[in-house]
């Protein structure tokens, strides 16, 4: 290893899971906090008529006030604080002054702060206006995915239990799971391992360990869960095009359960089923 690979070796995915002790908690809780305040200062911004541009630019004063940086900024490319996903958009929507918001529809808001060196990675589903039957009910169901899953992190669960706890409430409730993207580890480092997949496959599952560091993030379907890429190289959406919704938490793995990191200082865990002021 030269000098220029030592100095980077911590900047890596070697694939080893790391374990993280009470300073990792305390600066994932820091940048978790100012993730989920971002998403909280969004919250009254979403309405007919705003660009998800403008919600960029305001989320891009928010974190560098906060004294924060962005993750995703630079990132293989990438040129927004936001990724804002709209109706059959699954992920990494990019942000754009060109199209404003229409009555109805929904989107979810994702953002990554760096805070002294530590990941915070959060998203929630938001409505311009008021939503439709079948729209708001995908966005409870995807809630009640993220909360199954939350449920089952403890130490000498799995990986795999995550996925099956997710699958199964979506699935019942007659909608996909997507398994092209997945949650993963992060802490110092943004797209770490493991991989945390939201259906059940046992093989690659890891046992949880306090000290983990993750998100859990899962995009479910109203349709089937196939996606495709647009030809920008980053927007999924459904190949059918049929409606999708995501929630995303930053985690730490505790003795007896999780520590989420991203939970919304304002109360504002749902922006989805907040009513909206049109004015
Ligand atoms: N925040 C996304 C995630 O949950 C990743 C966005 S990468 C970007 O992992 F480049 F598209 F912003
Ligand atoms: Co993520
Ligand atoms: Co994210």
């Amino acid at each position: 290893m030269n000098f220029v690979e030592a100095a980077a070796a911590p900047l890596r995915n070697t694939g080893d899971i790391k374990l993280h002790g009470p300073e990792g908690f305390e600066g994932m809780r820091k940048a978790g906090r100012i993730a989920a305040a971002c998403l909280d200062m969004l919250a009254s911004e979403v309405k007919p008529g705003v660009t998800t541009g403008h919600l960029d630019d305001l989320a891009r004063d928010f974190v560098l006030d906060s004294g924060a940086i962005s993750a995703t900024v630079f990132y293989r490319g990438y040129k927004n604080f936001l990724c804002t996903s709209i109706n059959h958009v699954v992920c990494h929507g990019i942000p754009t002054h060109d199209k404003a918001l229409k009555e109805g529809d929904i989107l979810n808001i994702d953002v990554t702060v760096i805070v002294d060196g530590w990941h915070g990675d959060t998203s929630r589903m938001y409505v311009a206006g008021e939503a439709k039957r079948k729209a708001q009910r995908l966005m409870d169901v995807t809630w009640e995915c993220l909360q199954r899953g939350l449920a089952v992190v403890k130490p000498g669960n799995t990986t795999y239990d995550i996925g099956k706890a997710i699958q199964d409430h979506a699935e019942r409730q007659r909608c996909s799971v997507v398994e092209a993207f997945c949650g993963h580890g992060l802490g110092r480092l943004f797209h770490d391992s493991p991989n945390i997949l939201h259906f059940g496959q046992k093989n690659a599952s890891v046992e949880l360990k306090p000290g983990m560091f993750f998100t859990i993030e899962p995009m479910i379907n109203l349709g089937k869960k196939d996606v495709a890429l647009l030809p920008d190289g980053w927007t999924a959406v459904t190949r059918d095009r049929s409606l999708t919704a995501q929630f995303e938490h930053s985690i730490g793995v505790t003795e007896d359960g999780c520590e989420i990191f991203t939970l919304s200082p304002a109360g504002i865990h749902t922006p989805h089923t907040q009513s909206t002021d049109a004015s």
